[in-house]
């Protein structure tokens, strides 16, 4: 399985921060926004990651790209030429990843909780196995801003809807989604939606009408975040602090998932931290190879 890391877009929501600099570079406390996704598809084994950027963000990410390169990805991009939907990112990447499944991300999307790991490796199991498509709903105040899914007493799922004006539940679909091979074929029929985008959750819709859609739902255990607006980029930074701060263990820190893969050795992450050693995030790498540490 491949991830794909959706890193385009225009990033309105958060102007006039992004004018002119990427939104998913930009930190979510001591670390680039990017980082987090890249980091859950490193947890689960993924080592090959496609990006889709805008052409104005090429340059930047290349060393971005060169970075990870060092720490066991194996890295690729696609260019947006213009924000036409998230299900585009799925037709870009369609040579790129060809008859494989996919883990679908959304650069801006912020999960942490106990037994994450777990839970999505389970999710890219089923996928793998059973086909179809895994999804996670996430309980939230303010559906209208989000996909929402709807459900019948028995859990089963009832529809997708793409920012409802009346939402028919309080579950948000999160920017997290994992994929058969015939997402790409789905994400070719689709046809813009009101607000002239290509939606994702126009994908999902194929997959709940041939009844192959399944959606988890996460529990008070989780934080979930879609830092695309100044309010929840400054929670999701003020929460990693937190959590960081009273843990003494990083959120999304790569290059300590790469070592405790194995895919890179102590020397390699030494030399790493020795470029940031006048950071906390140095000093963290480096203890990982002194230290013997559980977290
Ligand atoms: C997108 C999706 C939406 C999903 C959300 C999660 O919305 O279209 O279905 O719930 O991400 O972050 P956007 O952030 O593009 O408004």
């Amino acid at each position: 399985m491949k991830a794909v890391i959706l890193a385009g877009g225009s990033g309105t929501r958060l102007y006039p921060v992004t004018q002119n600099v990427n939104k998913h570079l930009l930190p979510i406390y001591n670390k680039p926004m990017i980082y987090y996704p890249i980091s859950l598809a490193m947890l689960i084994g993924i080592r090959d990651i496609i990006f889709v950027i805008t052409p104005q963000d090429e340059e930047i990410y290349r060393k971005l790209f060169v970075h990870l390169g060092k720490i066991g990805l194996k890295v690729d991009y696609v260019i947006q030429e213009k924000p036409r939907g998230l299900a585009e990112g799925l037709i870009l990447v369609r040579e790129k990843v060809k008859k494989e499944p996919i883990f679908y991300l959304l650069g801006d999307n912020i999960l942490f909780g106990h037994g994450l790991s777990e839970i999505l490796k389970e999710a890219k199991q089923f996928v793998e196995e059973k086909k179809g498509a895994y999804v996670f709903g996430y309980y939230v105040p303010d559906p209208e801003r989000f996909g929402v899914v709807e459900f019948d007493k028995e859990g089963k799922v009832l529809s997708i809807e793409e920012k409802p004006k009346k939402p028919k539940s309080n579950y948000a679909i999160i920017g997290i989604y994992f994929f058969d091979e015939r997402a790409t074929d789905f994400a070719l029929e689709v046809k813009p939606s009101k607000r002239g985008e290509l939606e994702i959750t126009s994908v999902l819709e194929e997959y709940l009408k041939e009844q192959t859609l399944r959606v988890k739902l996460l529990g008070r255990g989780f934080a979930w975040f879609d830092a695309g607006t100044h309010e929840s980029f400054l929670e999701a930074g003020e929460f990693v602090y937190t959590i960081e701060k009273k843990t003494g263990l990083m959120i999304g820190c790569i290059e300590e998932i790469a070592y405790r893969n194995g895919w890179i050795n102590a020397d390699t992450l030494l030399s790493i931290a020795k470029v940031m050693s006048k950071t906390y995030y140095g000093e963290y790498l480096l203890s990982l190879v002194s230290k013997r540490c559980l977290g």
